[in-house]
């Protein structure tokens, strides 16, 4: 079992199986049982960056299990903003808890974090890297919702230049023999090149475009995705893009009827509050999901079998 979870990149898809196997258990079991699970056990959430689900599911989840959370919300809240250096920041709080959960808008820093940590850390998100915790929960929300994940069509909408939730989701999807991504964005925010990289080139399919309505009646999952102003290195080309796209329950009238709407939230003017009521609506039912498959993870990386 590896000590840290820090990329998708570092996962075969037999260990995203167990991780989607155990979620599936902890669904399972009372909450009596559930509470007894890490007891003694205390959770470090360190966010240097915002965040209301990942740091309150993560939270709710150590709850859950009967374990103990310490941690802070914002990097002006900890001593880093006196100066101190992120990794003497890993080497004291590693003595206050049993596992770490770290955001931080540095890419490569939660890699960084466990190469230099004696217990386990979780990436909640690095910059526009990698979000392997919202990943290993959109697997399992897609796995409830449509029964598989192989051979499913999926089209991700919106920012796929700087989404670590899609960059993510992408290659581990590619693991389940996922070949077909129709991927809607503009010129300026698409797909870097090398997330479409692979030994057997002729086996995935790959189809851009910038024209959303062309994806609705083609896909099983429709991932939508916001446009992320705090990752543009220039606020005016993010004003040229920010409103590129608006799902609204008109447009899904041609749509599979299994289809499946997810989003990583926050949303931001991509999704009509219209579409919450369809049978479409996925996104919070997947935000639901994510405090099961956080119980999830930090069983697994305690060591704790149930
Ligand atoms: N999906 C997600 O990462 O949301 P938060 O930024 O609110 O944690």
């Amino acid at each position: 079992m590896k000590k840290d979870l820090i990329s998708m990149e570092d996962l075969t898809v037999d260990e995203i199986k167990d991780y989607l196997r155990l979620a599936h258990s902890v669904e399972d079991l009372p909450a009596d049982e559930r509470y007894r699970l890490l007891q003694g056990k205390i959770m470090a959430a360190m966010f240097f960056e915002p965040s209301t689900r990942t740091r309150l599911s993560f939270e709710s989840a150590m709850h859950r299990l009967g374990g103990g959370v310490i941690g802070f919300a914002e990097k002006s809240a900890t001593s880093v903003s006196k100066g101190e250096s992120f990794t003497d920041t890993i080497y004291t709080v590693e003595n206050y808890c049993d596992i770490m959960v770290i955001r931080h808008p540095g890419e490569g820093t939660a890699r960084l974090a466990a190469r230099v940590s004696s217990i386990p850390v979780i990436n909640a998100g690095d910059g526009s890297n990698q979000h392997p915790t919202q990943t290993l929960l959109d697997l399992f929300t897609i796995e409830k919702d449509l029964g598989k994940i192989s051979g499913i069509k999926v089209a991700f909408v919106g920012d796929l230049k700087y989404s670590r939730t899609v960059h993510s989701l992408i290659r581990a999807l590619m693991k389940f023999d996922v070949t077909e991504f129709i991927l809607v964005a503009p010129e300026s925010l698409r797909l870097p090149k090398y997330f479409m990289m692979t030994d057997e080139p002729n086996k995935y399919h790959f189809y851009e475009t910038n024209h959303l309505e062309e994806a609705i009646s083609k896909c099983d999952i429709l991932y939508m995705t916001r446009i992320q102003r705090e990752r543009f290195p220039d606020l005016l080309e993010y004003e040229k893009v920010k409103d590129s796209y608006l799902l609204t329950a008109a447009m899904l009238e041609e749509a599979r009827p299994h289809l499946r709407v997810l989003h990583p939230l926050p949303r931001v003017n991509e999704i009509a509050y219209d579409v919450d009521k369809t049978k479409y609506a996925g996104y919070f039912p997947q935000a639901r999901n994510g405090v099961i498959m956080r119980e999830a993870i930090l069983l697994k990386h305690l060591g704790v079998k149930i």
